[in-house]
């Protein structure tokens, strides 16, 4: 299984190189972040980690068109199936080709006034300025003072005004929370961050940042000790998932694990479904040739962690609470203080039993079946105000069957929300309907491997099943926004099969299928009619449309 393998850790460039997948110019990159980091560290670094962006399927890259060798290369994730990862649903990411690239060593010289598991944290792009900060170890009343380093660390992140250091102390933090409780201290060290990921473009730029800090400072210290020698224990691409979605919990989002787990897991020329129920698991998942997926970004900055309350953390709670509100409606068992996911209802409905691993998909999908009727029941009361689809606060912890006091405390009291009106039903609906999109894009895909006769009717059902969910995310998740569905229709009218926003949404970037044939022609329509390309020439507009492949997850690169 993909998520047990171990990271790889690279002592050979071309060795490096060759496993990306990818052929764009990564070798500039490199070079110049390791060179950067000599002249301004005045050393060479220690270590490289590198961790894709990704781009959600329904919104897949199959196939690279043309060599940016201007531009560095990046891997991000593309993928199908939008907020259905937090519920627990299986998703069909890639990785793309945009990376966070992290040089990272040791300081040698180190002062008196060095704290433990300082850092002095510098980044290539110039708008992104010096920061230095230390972990402190937490202390509690109760604690003596030898036993003070037994507890957590902590490093401030103000979730208010997330910086781009934010990601790296998130990163770090698990390291320190889950290698340095036993008394020993962390290196004080230099890094350098580079990366191609637009920040809040929905091409998990935050992912990438955390998984690449996660990963620099797990090697810095030493515990991926076992992965470069190949004797003592690994660390696998699993736990480095699971790792570095607690870590971005910090900066105050509470995404599911999909992003991270593309950002690890992926595999060149393939899209990776993710199942995270009843454990992580990933298996590639190969695309039909003769289409290419392409990413064009709407402009539209959508900072998830800054609008969480009104936006990705509210979905979150509203489809929690969708689920407890079926499971009860439905009399499957919900202890008081769990917060049942939709993937679990559906599991419970169906009698699945959770040793003997993931349900067989055509089962999973006549439950999805049944479930898109039973939702009615989490639509608003006849005496709620016309035409509103959503409950108040009161009639949600009503219908939960949960006091006011306990539905605070399981869905409230670890999250910031704000709604007039929860929309259960909407939001379910979205949940259900995506979550049978994924995986019939995956058997459509399966299929299309075993007998490869007609590619274009097999694109044309793929991007059918992207059109659907752009609407279904508009529509009912509520998650697009006016420039992204202006793009997606400009996208559909420049010929693309199907086109959807891709990541959380609200802003962010658009994927499109397009035919092999017909890239250079869709990238001049789209960019000659979306208003906010207009100017926009050379480097300036591949920056913002763009082709990419998939290519492979997170490395190391060790320097000897
Ligand atoms: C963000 C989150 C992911 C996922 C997507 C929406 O990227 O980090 O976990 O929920 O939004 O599909």
């Amino acid at each position: 299984m993909a998520a047990e393998q171990p990271i790889p850790v690279y002592t050979n460039l071309t060795d490096l190189y060759g496993s990306l997948g990818t052929s764009l110019n990564h070798a500039e990159k490199w070079n110049s972040v390791a060179e950067e980091f000599q002249q301004r560290f005045g050393r060479k670094p220690a270590f490289i980690a590198r961790a894709p962006g990704r781009v959600n399927l329904i919104g897949i890259i199959f196939h690279i068109t043309k060599a940016q060798s201007s531009q560095p290369a990046i891997l991000t994730i593309i993928r199908i199936g939008e907020h259905i990862d937090y519920c627990l649903f299986g998703v069909l990411p890639a990785a793309i080709e945009r990376d966070i690239l992290i040089a990272i060593s040791r300081r040698p010289n180190i002062h008196a006034e060095d704290a433990p598991g300082s850092v002095f944290a510098e980044n290539m792009q110039t708008k992104y300025t010096r920061q230095v900060f230390a972990p402190a170890p937490r202390r509690r009343a109760s604690v003596s003072e030898e036993e003070v380093r037994l507890e957590e660390w902590h490093l401030d992140i103000n979730t208010k005004e997330l910086r781009w250091e934010s990601y790296v102390k998130a990163g770090y933090y698990g390291v320190l929370i889950n290698y340095f409780a036993g008394g020993s201290n962390p290196a004080p060290v230099d890094i350098l961050v580079t990366g191609t990921v637009p920040a809040g473009s929905g091409l998990s730029s935050s992912a990438a940042m955390v998984v690449g800090s996660t990963l620099a400072f797990l090697a810095v210290n030493g515990k991926l000790e076992g992965n470069f020698t190949g004797n003592g224990p690994k660390i696998t691409k699993g736990q480095l998932v699971e790792m570095a979605v607690a870590n971005e919990k910090r900066v105050g989002v509470n995404s599911g694990g999909m992003d991270q787990a593309a950002s690890v897991i992926s595999v060149p020329s393939s899209a990776l479904y993710i199942s995270f129920f009843p454990e992580l698991s990933a298996s590639a998942v190969p695309l039909p040739s003769g289409a290419v997926f392409i990413i064009a970004n709407s402009l539209v900055v959508s900072d998830k962690a800054v609008t969480a309350k009104r936006n990705y953390n509210l979905r979150v709670v509203e489809t929690l609470a969708a689920a407890r509100i079926l499971a009860r409606r439905l009399e499957l068992k919900v202890e008081k203080t769990e917060k049942v996911t939709l993937r679990e209802v559906v599991g419970r409905l169906a009698g699945e039993v959770e040793e003997a691993g993931e349900m067989p998909v055509e089962w999973l999908l006549e439950t999805l079946k049944r479930m898109e009727r039973e939702i009615e029941c989490l639509k608003p009361s006849k005496s709620s105000e016309e035409g509103q689809m959503g409950v108040t606060m009161e009639e949600m912890i009503e219908m939960s069957g949960l006091t006011a006091e306990e539905f605070h405390d399981v869905y409230l009291s670890w999250v910031e929300v704000e709604a007039t009106h929860f929309q259960l039903y909407k939001r379910a609906k979205h949940v259900f309907s995506e979550a049978s999109r994924v995986l019939q894009f995956r058997q459509i895909c399966l299929a299309a491997e075993s007998s490869p006769s007609s590619p274009m009717d097999v694109i044309k059902d793929l991007g059918q099943l992207m059109n659907e969910s752009q609407t279904s995310c508009n529509e009912l998740f509520q998650c697009s926004c006016p420039e992204l569905n202006e793009l997606t229709e400009i996208a559909m009218n420049a010929g693309a099969f199907g086109s959807r926003l891709t990541g959380a949404g609200w802003g962010g970037c658009t994927v499109s299928l397009v035919a092999e044939d017909n890239v250079d022609s869709f990238i001049k329509k789209v960019s000659a009619t979306y208003g906010p390309y207009k100017g926009l020439h050379g480097e300036a507009l591949d920056e913002v449309i763009f082709a990419t492949k998939p290519s492979s997850g997170a490395c190391v690169y060790k320097f000897e």
